[in-house]
C-alpha cells in the first residue's frame, strides 16, 4: 500500500514536472498585451505586413518581429525607445488626421521602458 502511495506521488511529480517543462502554449503575439495593444493602435497602419507602406516595413514590419535577427531586435528596440521619446513617431502628419492615435505621455513611458528592459533581456540571452 505504501509502495503504491509513493509510486503515485512520483508519478505525480513527473507529470507536474513535465508539464512546466514542456514548451509554452504558443502566445498569440511576441510583445505583451499591453505593448501590443499600444502598436496595434499606433504604429501598426504603418508598420505591419498587411496595412503598411512600404518605407515604414523597411525600418519595421511589428509582424515580421520574431523573423529579425537578435541583432537587429535589439538595435530595433533602441530606435524604438528614440523615435516614442522624442515625438518621432507616429508621424505629426498622420496624427493630425488620426489624433486618436498619438500616444499618451504614459503609453511613451510604457513603451520606452519596455523597449529598455527586453533590450537587456534579449542582450544576455545572446
Ligand atoms: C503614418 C505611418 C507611420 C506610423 C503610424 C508609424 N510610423 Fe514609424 N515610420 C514610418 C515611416 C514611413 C518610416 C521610415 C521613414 C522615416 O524614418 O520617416 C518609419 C520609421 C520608423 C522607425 C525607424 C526610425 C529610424 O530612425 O530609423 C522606427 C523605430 C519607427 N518608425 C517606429 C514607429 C513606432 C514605434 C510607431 C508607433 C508608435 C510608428 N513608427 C508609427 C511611418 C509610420
Amino acid at each position: 500500500m505504501k509502495k503504491q502511495l509513493v509510486l503515485l506521488l512520483v508519478i505525480g511529480i513527473l507529470f507536474l514536472s513535465f508539464q512546466s517543462f514542456s514548451p509554452e502554449t504558443p502566445s498569440e503575439g511576441v510583445f505583451p498585451d499591453e505593448i501590443s495593444s499600444i502598436l496595434k493602435n499606433s504604429c501598426y497602419d504603418c508598420h505591419s505586413t498587411a496595412t503598411g507602406s512600404e518605407k515604414a516595413l523597411k525600418a519595421i514590419d511589428f509582424e515580421q518581429w520574431d523573423q529579425y535577427r537578435l541583432s537587429k531586435q535589439i538595435g530595433l528596440l533602441g530606435d524604438i525607445g528614440k523615435v516614442v521619446e522624442e515625438g518621432k513617431m507616429p508621424p505629426g502628419k498622420y496624427l493630425e488626421k488620426k489624433p486618436d492615435r498619438k500616444l499618451s505621455e504614459s503609453q511613451i513611458k510604457l513603451l520606452a521602458d519596455w523597449t529598455r528592459q527586453e533590450a537587456d533581456k534579449l542582450m544576455q540571452a545572446d
